[in-house]
């Protein structure tokens, strides 16, 4: 997407040719900075530490990882510290090991010489893929938009609430939740997006506002408790969310405060949409409340607020009680029976284990444990 009129992705090959050039989301949205990756070491801190974050996104920087891991060391040994080392960086992502998966499949036959070359291009290929697959979900989800447009008088805005960042900042460009809106604001369809500011690290405040603001998508910013009152009183008409982990039967991890939007949107009436790139199903899991893995993280993303002073310095303060023990947990599942519909690469379907499978039959049979 044009960030200040020049097109970006997230993720990059350098212009010397072989090392990977990320945009650091850390920093955002007071600085726009770009991070310059080398190692393997490089991509597991850059992932652990969120400077790139979001289920696709994390996938992509994995794929890089692994090529730049084979030019350390492209024995097979090196192969599976590549693999363990990035596999152990974040826990809820299952895109991250789809990806690792992807790049041990294509070089385990080849001889160790050969391994920095092709895990090059698989790389390349993944992070390709990834934009197929969310232009995919923008024109399927487009439909959605249409339908709702088609209901309202001519001109009428439709408001769509998401969460989180699922824009084209989580994926290699276009974004998941963000694609339909994109391709609908292209067609002139006239929106405004309620972004959940996303406590506690605010990825809805200084991502999706961010990136809405840049491509100059009507949006405003709110607390994460609004979503209710809003559904309640005919203020959103659609629900667009993103997802890290769905199992195989449509229950849908995201980001911690998805699924009481669900809820809400529910006992309202409206349609709830997850956007789902098929590199983010599970196949291996069919009940997401008992088995999906739910990521803990330092209690300092609660007890903290980062934010930019008047004179420019980005600081963290204090919000709580010093010593207050916090619980930081960072995900939660949303059951199949509260999701609308699945907006896929392959169109929209149903949240449930027969629809899922049906999309992607190749998938649905080799994969499952
Ligand atoms: O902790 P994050 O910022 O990586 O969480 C991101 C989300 O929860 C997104 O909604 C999800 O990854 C989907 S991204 C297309």
């Amino acid at each position: 997407m044009n960030v200040d009129g020049v097109a970006y992705r997230t993720i990059w090959v350098n212009e010397d040719g072989w090392s990977i050039d990320v945009i650091d989301q850390t920093r955002m949205p007071h600085l726009f900075e770009i991070l310059n990756l080398k190692t393997l070491q490089d991509c597991c801190v850059a992932i652990k530490d969120m400077v790139v974050r979001g289920a696709p996104l994390i996938g992509t920087t994995a794929a890089y990882g692994f090529y730049l891991a084979m030019r350390e060391d492209a024995s097979d040994a090196g192969m599976e510290n590549a693999y363990r080392k990035l596999y152990e960086t974040r826990p809820t992502a299952v895109n991250l090991r789809w990806a690792l998966d992807q790049m041990q499949l294509c070089l385990v036959s080849l001889p160790g010489a050969e391994r920095a070359a092709r895990a090059f291009r698989r790389a390349g290929e993944i992070a390709d893929e990834d934009v197929e697959i969310s232009k995919g979900i923008g024109r399927n989800g487009l439909t959605l938009i249409n339908d709702i447009a088609s209901k309202k008088k001519p001109g009428e805005v439709i408001n769509i609430l998401t969460h989180c960042n699922a824009g084209w900042l989580a994926t290699v460009d276009w974004g998941t939740a963000t694609a339909p809106i994109y391709m609908a604001h292209d067609e002139g369809i006239p929106i405004h997006v309620w972004v959940d500011e996303t406590r506690p690290r605010n990825q809805g405040a200084s991502l999706t506002a961010w990136e809405l603001g840049k491509h100059g998508v009507a949006h405003s910013l709110i607390v994460d408790n609004a979503g209710g009152h809003l559904m309640q009183h005919g203020m959103v008409d659609l629900c667009l969310v993103g997802t890290d982990r769905t199992s195989r039967t449509g229950d849908v991890c995201n980001k911690i405060g998805t699924y009481l939007k669900a809820l809400a949107a529910y006992d309202n009436n409206l349609p709830f949409y997850v956007c789902l790139p098929s590199t983010t199903i599970d196949w291996t899991m069919r009940e997401g409340v008992k088995q999906m893995p739910i990521e803990q993280r330092d209690g300092f993303e609660v007890s903290q607020v980062a934010g930019r002073l008047p004179n420019g310095d980005i600081v963290s303060v204090n919000i709580a009680p010093d010593g207050t023990e916090v619980a930081n947990y960072a995900f939660d599942v949303t059951p199949a029976r509260l999701i609308t519909g699945l907006i896929t690469e392959r169109g929209v379907i149903n949240a449930s284990e027969a629809a899922i499978a049906a999309a992607f039959p190749e998938r649905a049979v080799t994969e499952e444990s």
